[in-house]
């Protein structure tokens, strides 16, 4: 059976940047293709790369399972867990740093912007981190993994290791494609419509989160960065602020630029934010009310007790197949 994977970390309370550009294209996914088998997990091992809080963790993972149910995703249809709860990730990442050079970690965007930020006290983990997101994937045998753009860096090195150690053990594991959407793939900050909108920044008026009530929704999309030209044109080149917005619209609509565009050929900036409040609202509104419903239930548990089962059973299988192809431990039959 054909398999998709994917995966959030636990960082910061989820908001429209993740849902746009990974959770909404994966909940039609799931919807659209029948035949294939889902994996979705809540990536707790890679939020401690940095010092985190306990409870805010724990807090954290509750809510983003019930985020991703709320979002639509069906507990049914697709495998949900947490990592940390999966053993075999923590193997697998081993095995996989023992075939990884420090010189294409060391490449990796992702690492190089987050330990320039941090200065002091970068841990190990946070170096190789990308080598247990390869391991994430590889132990399920996905052939799609849907990802936002910042995450295509650390797709291709899963790719470059999955063939290095098919090459030298003899076709263990799928090569991954990663499925990265047209539209809405980035979506850049309300406060700096040239860096991506993040979980983890320090600025609140950067984004909106999935659980800000009406006022501050809007509030967000009034006071998001545009220019001054003062007209609805879509050229994210030069006019990211804007153009961020119109992404934004037409991701949650349906509606192409052009058309965007001819509806506000004569409004300006307020009519357009008006408009787009609104419509985030009206996205978000039975996200939010089918959250309430389900984060203090216990059928979250139920959910989870699940999903682990299933990939306890699929992870093994893969670890214990590397394992004896490099021949650790004693065999098994
Ligand atoms: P994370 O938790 O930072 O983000 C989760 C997903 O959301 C996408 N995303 C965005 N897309 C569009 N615009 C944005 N502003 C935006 N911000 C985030 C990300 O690209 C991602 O798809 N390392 C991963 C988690 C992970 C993973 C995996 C993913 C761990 N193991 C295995 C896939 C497969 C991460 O930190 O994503």
């Amino acid at each position: 059976m054909k398999r998709i994977l994917s995966g959030i970390q636990p960082t910061g309370s989820l908001n429209i940047g993740t849902y746009l550009g990974s959770i909404k294209n994966f909940v039609k996914l799931q919807d659209q293709l029948p035949d294939y088998e889902f994996f979705i997990f809540i990536a707790d091992l890679h939020a401690i790369t940095v010092p985190k809080d306990k409870q805010k963790l724990r807090k954290l993972i509750r809510e983003l399972a019930a985020l991703y149910i709320a979002c639509g995703l069906d507990p049914e249809r697709v495998n949900l867990f947490i990592q940390s709860e999966v053993p075999a990730h923590a193997q697998m990442g081993y095995l996989l740093e023992c075939h990884s050079y420090i010189g294409e970690l060391e490449r990796m965007t992702q690492y190089k912007d987050k330990s320039r930020k941090q200065e002091t006290g970068v841990t190990v983990g946070l170096f190789t981190y990308p080598t247990l997101m390869a391991a994430d994937i590889l132990l399920y045998d996905p052939d799609f993994v849907p990802v936002g753009q910042d995450q295509k860096q650390h797709l291709e090195l899963t790719r470059d290791i999955a063939q290095r150690i098919n090459n030298r053990f003899n076709d263990i594991f799928t090569v991954p494609e990663p499925l990265i959407s047209e539209r809405g793939a980035k979506i850049y900050s309300f406060t700096d419509p040239t860096s991506k909108m993040s979980k983890s920044d320090d600025n609140v008026k950067s984004r909106i989160e999935l659980l800000d009530p009406e006022n501050i929704i809007k509030k967000r999309i009034k006071s998001a960065v545009t220019d001054s030209l003062g007209t609805i044109k879509y050229d994210p080149e030069k006019r990211p602020g804007i153009s961020n917005l119109m992404m934004i619209y037409s991701v949650i609509t349906g509606q192409s630029f052009e058309d965007i565009e001819t509806a506000y050929a004569d409004k300006g900036y307020k009519e357009f934010k008006d408009d787009l409040g609104e419509i985030v609202y009206q996205e978000l509104k039975p996200i939010q009310d089918r959250y309430h419903e389900l984060i203090n239930s216990k059928e979250l548990d139920a959910i989870f007790d699940k999903g682990r089962e299933r990939a306890i059973e699929v992870s093994n299988r893969k670890l214990y197949k590397l394992m004896d192809r490099i021949g650790l431990g004693r065999k098994r039959k």
